[in-house]
């Protein structure tokens, strides 16, 4: 079967090898194609088999989730060599990243696996591990079991990625929110966890505070992908806020700080991943930041490494050539035509072979790049730039080639880079299995699928690398007025605010359920009354009672409840308070109509004891307004 493959994809070599032999730029870009696409064909069925694969990944409905709480997705069903059946903070962002995504490019199906992953989150920032607490850097904790349990063996931790990567995700969902008048679910339920992470990254981005484990888990300094998904989600971060009428003033004090950092990583011909390693610091880390910080609305901008800069691709050029000559498989593969690509050069981990997701970040980047130089209408080559475009387009000259003056050359060196990333698709379809699987890494002798299988992580790079080549792109995120840096750099650092996000509730999806391990009582359960009550606009439903977390009784000082998942057919109010374990008590709801007049519930007052259950920390109250 492997034979039909190379059949399929061989034509495509061979064209690589044409256009360069033949005299650019006389040479029409797409004529000599072959169509229909051998590529266009096998990416029809694979983005199906990879949507389906990160879906079989979540729980708790997917395939392979037994055991796995709703919400969480699984980095990989392998529970040895590798055991990747938890769940990593990292994965499962930029897995739900793609998939809010394909959502708002019109996947409806996919909304309530988003809401569960965002209510799983939510759960998830209050466990604490070894990385501490929710205020007290616990949400640097990169993994654990897919129950949400604490993992406490020993890991490279903190990881500081992971909340800038699930506030993007979480961001990218609360937009499309506030563009479908849902401004007050982003704000009840998709805020909060948002603010946690992004007070995480202004209290501890910078590299004077200790623990910065990169996204390989390995190396204890400042990653470059760590950064710049930190500055991008610190940007998106405060315009949420501004859209909902909330503010991150630490998002503004350490943006312009964090943008400074990151231009330490530039070495002046590429980005060095890792500050302060033995490695030559060419890692496709920095190519995944670059994808992962694409903003389709703007230039090639050189600061925040934009895809189509003159840094990213000279960059994509160091990275990928450090992969030419180490594997087997990339042995006679000429300059300028797609290889293997992996992590970098030095690894070993599980033998250090190339990897799908790494190979798929490399034709990713320069779709990104040629969906932007055809939105701005033109390609500058800079000498930054230049040993990149000669590879793939060898008459290249520094230079400014637009659409309108210099169309030819623009459209063959547009289709010179479509074509050298459709190459790095072509080396992911070679060597995927009939079966459409993906894996994490592929044998560097002679391709043979490698390490975890089904690996979520790696089905969502194929579907962002698909995607960018159809010209489905994601939602701009620079904000202008965060986007310039500071003279000099200071390793600033801003805290708080911290407070742990109990509105999970969304309409018409069913409640997280999280199965928690065995524990001492809670000392304080925290309570979510929701009650069914059909109101008029202006009216406030309030739960009032016989204790002070509910006001003794007085209408003023009850727990205001919320209607941010009222509709007509299920007119629910709801809102949590925290009670000690234990407490019995009575309480009503009460209707606040516009002019301040008060209805209450009709007798008699209901009651309630706070359950002591070991590991119950929550407890819903279902109501209906009597
Ligand atoms: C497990 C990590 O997931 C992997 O990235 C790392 O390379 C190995 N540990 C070795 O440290
Ligand atoms: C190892 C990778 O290096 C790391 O980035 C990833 O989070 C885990 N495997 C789980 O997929």
């Amino acid at each position: 079967m492997i034979s039909t493959r190379l059949i399929l994809v061989l034509p495509l070599y061979a064209l690589g090898f044409l256009q360069i032999a033949i005299a650019w730029p006389s040479v029409e870009p797409l004529a000599a194609r072959a169509s229909p696409d051998p590529l266009d064909s096998w990416l029809a069925t694979e983005t199906s088999t990879a949507l389906q694969g990160v879906l079989d990944n979540i729980g708790s409905g997917g395939a392979n989730t037994a055991g796995v709480s709703s919400g969480f997705v699984i980095a990989s069903p392998s529970k040895s060599n590798p055991d990747y059946f938890y769940t990593w903070t990292r994965d499962s962002a930029l897995t739900l990243k793609c998939l809010v995504e394909a959502f708002v490019a019109g996947n409806t199906n996919l909304q309530q696996t988003i809401q569960q992953y965002i209510s799983a989150q939510a759960y998830l920032q209050t466990v604490s591990g070894l990385s501490g607490g929710l205020a007290t850097g616990g949400l640097g904790e990169p993994k654990y079991y897919v129950n949400g349990t604490a993992f406490t063996g020993p890991w490279g931790r903190p990881q500081k990625d992971g909340p800038a990567l699930r506030a993007t995700t979480l961001i990218a969902f609360a937009k499309w929110l506030i563009s479908n008048g849902q401004s007050s679910l982003a704000n009840s339920i998709v805020w909060p966890i948002v603010q946690n992470d992004l007070s995480y990254i202004t209290q501890n981005w910078n590299t004077s505070t200790f623990g910065k484990t990169d996204l390989w888990e390995e190396v204890d300094s400042s990653s470059f992908f760590t950064t710049t998904v930190q500055y991008r989600a610190v940007v998106e971060g405060n315009t949420l806020a501004k859209q909902l009428n909330q503010t991150c003033p630490n998002c503004v004090s350490q943006a312009p700080q964090i943008l400074c950092f990151l231009q330490s990583y530039w070495t002046g011909s590429f980005i060095l991943a890792n500050v302060g390693t033995s490695r030559t610091g060419k890692d496709t880390n920095s190519i995944l930041g670059i994808i992962h910080t694409f903003d389709p609305n703007t230039s090639c901008d050189d600061s925040t490494f934009q895809p189509c800069s003159p840094r990213a691709l000279a960059n994509h050029k160091a990275v990928t050539d450090s992969f030419r000559s180490i594997y087997n498989i990339n042995s006679g593969i000429a300059q300028g035509s797609a290889v293997a690509v992996g992590r970098y050069a030095e690894d070993i981990y599980q033998g250090g072979h190339p990897w799908y997701l790494c190979t798929l970040a490399a034709a990713e980047q320069l779709y990104d790049a040629v969906y932007q130089w055809n939105k701005i209408g033109s390609i500058t080559i800079t000498t930054v730039s230049l040993a990149f475009f000669k590879d793939v387009y060898p008459s290249a000259t520094p230079g400014t080639y637009s659409s309108a003056y210099t169309p030819t050359t623009f459209a063959n060196i547009t289709a010179a880079v479509k074509n050298y990333a459709d190459g790095y698709m072509n080396m992911v379809a070679k060597y995927t299995p009939n079966d459409g699987s993906l894996t994490e890494q592929f044998s560097r002798l002679d391709g043979t699928p490698l390490s975890a299988s089904a690996l979520t992580w790696s089905y969502a790079a194929l579907l962002t690398a698909a995607a960018r080549r159809s010209s489905v792109v994601p939602a701009s995120w620079i904000d202008s007025s965060l986007n310039s840096t500071p003279s000099v750099c200071v390793a600033t650092s801003a805290t708080g605010p911290y407070s742990t996000a109990t509105n999970t509730v969304w309409p018409g999806t069913p409640p997280a359920t999280t199965t928690r391990p065995p524990c001492t009582t809670p000392s304080a359960v925290t309570v979510t009354f929701t009650v069914l009550a059909t109101t008029n606009l202006g009216d406030t439903i309030h739960v009032v009672g016989s204790i002070p977390a509910l006001g003794n009784w007085n209408i003023n000082n009850g727990v205001t409840l919320s209607p941010a998942a009222y509709t007509s057919s299920n007119p629910v109010w709801f809102g949590s308070v925290s009670i000690a374990s234990g407490t019995s008590f009575q309480y009503k709801y009460i209707n606040q109509h516009a002019d301040g007049s008060i209805v209450w519930e009709s007798d008699p007052n209901q009651s309630l004891t706070v359950p002591t259950d070991c590991g119950v920390s929550t407890a819903t109250i279902n109501d209906s307004w009597r």
